[in-house]
């Protein structure tokens, strides 16, 4: 009998293998980063290649740390980057561009002039989603304007179109599977979460023809197998599911109104709102959750661009630090209250703001500012935007979270958790097992190949490692936070 599920965790930083066993453990992991392209200001591209040969090297590199042979893994599920889109030639399976990812905002100029000719209000109703460079769509609008020759063999079906999920698949199967599943679908604004299909009114918006499309499946569904020559054996692939909503699957927030909030290279706070696809009034998303039988759990999504990624920058680009794992300590530092801020606009400013070209700054700085502050600043902005996202996500739900649980790499950093509990004024639950959008992946892959019964047994599996409650007086609450709204307004585009 199979004793572990392969997720491949395809971030926008590093591609993970990980290997859980039934109980939703980790047991084994295997991580590469890959390069960051950025080609202009505001351009940010990924080599296919490099996202391809980590995913292969780590799957390959984690199968061999477990020691055992592959009749031991019963299957594979795949999470991933959204909305990053790619366009490959059928035949060769050759990408024709790089992978223009989720952050880049080449197509900020197009997206607005879409918003100006009155077109907000059908993609809203459409797709959940406001018309952003965020997005697929405008993306993949550009490549095939822009590469020579695409439009033309597009609309001769030579080419196939794909987020990275379907990449992968094609890549994986050898390119037998074209297909994602409809949390994907739902990022790309092209999709109709109302009727589960490819809408062609938004197709002839954007101007993409149907012929590059991918079949959208369930999140738990059978998405073919792996080529036998890939890992030495052909295994099932049972799940593929976006990583925001890997998360909140992982996180088993399976009742309308539970939420959770994951600090990757960006932070997504995801509240299920059931069957109900609820419209924002303040600029949040709705969005796929999962599809299970065929049936859609939706969601409401508040999404920030800079979370990870600031820590990132101030690692490698400001060199203030040797490893992430320093900035607990440097935080903890700093003496309580401190005015510095630091809005990491530096791709615009995502829910529930949604300017793509605010940059970056830092406000505050006093003579005896130093890293520490400024590191501070880097955790409390994450923080900070979590509650703009949540004060958005209260004006519209009947339903929100009393309490929120966390994920993603930021969150073993216990000061930041504590901060964002004080911050949002809520208790904060951190898991026990803190890969939860792989977990999320897995879930959906060991769903389809009878591992669980159902939601309610993934369920049970889910452990608090810690919960944080609020600590901070409500005046410095308020205080704190003011600050911030002061100083995103500062680096607001001009209307
Ligand atoms: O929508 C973008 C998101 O899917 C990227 O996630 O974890 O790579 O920051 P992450």
């Amino acid at each position: 009998m199979a004793d572990y599920l392969l997720a491949i965790d395809q971030g926008t930083t590093s591609s993970r293998a990980i290997l859980f066993d039934r109980t939703g453990n980790v047991a084994h992991v295997a991580q590469q980063e890959f390069p960051q392209l950025f080609p202009h200001d505001g351009w940010i591209e990924h080599d296919p290649e490099a996202i391809w040969n980590t995913v292969l090297a780590t799957c390959r590199e984690v199968v061999k740390k477990s020691d055992e042979p592959l009749s031991c893994i019963a299957g594979i599920g795949i999470t991933n980057q959204r909305e990053t889109t790619l366009l490959w030639d059928r035949h060769t399976g050759e990408p024709i561009y790089n992978a223009i990812v989720w952050q880049d905002r080449r197509t900020a100029d197009a997206c607005q002039r879409l918003r100006d000719q009155g077109h907000s209000e059908l993609v809203q109703a459409r797709t959940g989603l406001l018309i952003d460079p965020y997005f697929s769509a405008t993306k993949l609008s550009w490549l095939l304007d822009n590469v020579e020759g695409a439009r033309k063999r597009a609309e001769q079906g030579e080419l196939a179109f794909g987020t990275v999920d379907t990449f992968l698949l094609w890549r994986l199967t050898g390119g037998q599977v074209h297909a994602t599943d409809a949390t994907n679908a739902s990022r790309t604004m092209l999709f109709n979460i109302h009727t589960q299909q490819w809408d062609d009114e938004l197709l002839a918006l954007f101007d993409i023809p149907a012929a590059l499309l991918p079949e959208v499946r369930d999140s738990s569904a059978n998405f073919g197998h792996t080529e036998a020559c890939l890992l030495g054996e052909a295994l099932p692939i049972g799940g593929v599911i976006g990583d925001q909503q890997a998360a909140l699957v992982g996180q088993a927030c399976f009742q309308p109104g539970m939420g959770k909030s994951t600090y990757g290279t960006g932070c997504f706070m995801i509240v299920n709102t059931g069957d109900k696809a609820a419209v924002s009034r303040n600029r949040l998303l709705t969005t796929v959750a999962y599809r299970i039988d065929g049936k859609p759990t939706y969601a409401m999504e508040g999404s920030i661009f800079v979370a990870g990624a600031a820590v990132q920058w101030l690692r490698d680009g400001l060199k203030l630090f040797d490893n992430a794992s320093e900035t607990e300590a440097l935080a903890r530092e700093t003496r309580d209250g401190h005015s510095v801020y630091l809005v990491p606009a530096f791709t615009g400013l995502g829910a529930p703001h949604w300017d793509p070209k605010a940059r970056g700054a830092i406000f505050g700085l006093t003579r005896d500012t130093g890293i520490a502050e400024i590191v501070a600043a880097g955790l409390q902005a994450v923080c900070y935007q979590t509650r703009d996202l949540q004060a958005c996500m209260r004006d519209d739900m009947e339903a929100t979270p009393g309490k929120l649980r966390v994920d993603g790499g930021m969150v073993s950093n216990s000061w930041l958790v504590q901060f964002l509990a004080d911050t949002l004024d809520v208790q904060v639950d951190r898991p026990t097992v803190l890969e939860t959008t792989a977990l999320g992946a897995a879930y959906m892959a060991g769903l389809h190949l009878g591992w669980y019964r159902d939601l309610d047994e993934i369920a049970d599996l889910w452990r608090c490692e810690q919960s944080f409650l609020p600590q901070m007086p409500e005046a410095e609450r308020e205080r704190l936070y003011q600050g911030w709204l002061a100083a995103v307004e500062r680096v607001k585009s001009a209307p």
